[in-house]
């Protein structure tokens, strides 16, 4: 089969691998028919180099039709359409039992002490071949998947891989109280969906993002943003003046690692990419190598007593983070990769023709798979207003 492969930094290419096989009983092969582009990928596609081998598949925003079915996965059956959540979970352990499945304890990666695995993320994450190919094998099937209904696009379901539920549990993460204000940091397609989510539940959204495109697009949809280009050095003061003095209730860091703004990050990135990789993975473990620009921008915009989500990834040991700050104004912080079949049946109800989310026209590619190696570096440089990009096998 066809599959978008990791060869180096800044490197994927299209290749022919082996189709996938059930290898466990509890497997199944799913033919993809949409796969998307992540910001997460991004991480991987640099600073997280370090973690991956050449010819590793990416992907892990997948849906499709399964193909067929491992002897103990009693609950799916051929030609049934589905969704993946990028988590791997089994479903009855004590952290699937809490709905905490990104911590699920059958998948864990204990070698590298992280949560559950995900597909197509690095040796951190299981090293699991992931979906941007034309099939897909699906550990844990019997709880690794969402049914979807027939009959409407690909395209009003696929974002319940990641997106929706992200921006779903940044949103409740974020506790914005009822009347409250929330700010959003980067309106990328998790950012961008954040603030659909939380205007949807009534809350005042502010956005911020240095991309015109991405401005644009969340102000057509009731944000009121702020252009980091014109505020690189008095973010909190213009974002206090339009909150009473006081900076908004909640404040969503939708960017992660790789923000803009960060000089020290940025050379910790630059020489991490270039050291060996036996050097360069104790190195992201154990120093501070993420750009923290908007973590940081987060502890001052935030009024105090307010709230900190995180959902931009972020990867760091040992970040210099203000502890005196962030003690002195109360802040509370909560943060993770999502628990994805926790949202699902909140977010269904909001997948119909009416479409209140935006989901049918979210994406702004839609490209056959052979184009993901130019789609993954136009989505880098944030070039030719990409946002969001969809690859069909
Ligand atoms: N927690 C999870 O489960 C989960 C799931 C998916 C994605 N993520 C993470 O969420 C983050 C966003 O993902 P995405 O797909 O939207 O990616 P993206 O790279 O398209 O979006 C990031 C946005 O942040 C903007 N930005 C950069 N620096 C900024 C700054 N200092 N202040 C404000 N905005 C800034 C960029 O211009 C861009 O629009 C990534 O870190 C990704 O890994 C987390
Ligand atoms: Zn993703
Ligand atoms: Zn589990």
């Amino acid at each position: 089969m066809k599959a978008v492969t990791w060869q180096g930094k800044k490197n994927v290419s299209v290749e022919e691998v082996p189709d996938p096989k059930i290898e466990q009983p509890t497997d199944a092969i799913v033919r993809v028919t949409t796969t998307n582009i992540c910001g997460s990928d991004l991480h991987l596609y640099e600073p997280l180099g370090a973690f991956m081998d050449a010819g590793d598949v990416l992907g892990h925003e997948t849906m499709g039709i399964v193909e067929e079915v491992g002897p103990e996965v009693g609950n799916l059956r051929p030609g049934e359409r589905v969704v993946m959540p990028f988590q791997i979970s089994c479903g009855h352990c004590h952290m699937c039992d809490l709905q905490l499945y990104t911590q699920c304890e059958t998948t864990q990666v204990r070698e590298h002490g992280t949560g559950a695995a995900i597909f197509g993320y690095s040796k951190l994450y299981g090293q699991v071949a992931g979906g941007q190919a034309e099939f897909l094998r699906v550990p844990q099937a019997q709880f690794t998947h969402i049914k979807v209904p027939e009959g409407p696009p690909d395209e009003r379901f696929v974002y319940l891989s990641d997106v929706l539920p992200t921006a779903w549990q940044g949103v409740a993460y974020a506790d914005v109280p009822k009347g409250g204000t929330l700010c959003v940091l980067g309106l990328g397609p998790i950012g961008d969906m954040a603030c659909r989510i939380a205007i949807h539940q009534g809350a005042r959204v502010i956005g911020v993002d240095l991309v015109a495109a991405r401005l644009d697009r969340a102000r057509s949809r009731g944000v009121e943003t702020v252009d980091l280009n014109e505020h690189e050095n008095d973010l909190g003061d213009a974002i206090r003046e339009m909150t009473g003095g006081r900076g908004p209730d909640a404040v969503l860091d939708a960017v992660g690692m790789e923000a803009h703004g960060s000089p020290a990050g940025s050379v910790a990135h630059k020489v991490v990419g270039m050291l060996p990789d036996a050097i360069a993975r104790p190195m992201m473990k154990n120093a501070g190598v993420d750009k923290l620009n908007a973590l940081y921008s987060a502890i001052d915009i935030v009024r105090r007593g307010g709230t900190i989500s995180l959902s931009g990834v972020y990867g760091g040991m040992a970040d210099p983070i203000p502890m005196l700050t962030l003690f002195d104004k109360q802040i509370q912080l909560r943060m993770g990769q999502a628990n994805v079949k926790r949202y699902v049946d909140d977010i269904m109800p909001l997948l119909t023709d009416d479409d209140p989310l935006g989901v049918d026209n979210f994406a702004t590619h839609s490209l056959p798979l052979e184009d993901a190696p130019q789609a993954y570096e136009t989505f880098q440089k944030k070039e030719d207003d990409m946002i969001k990009v969809v690859l069909k096998p």
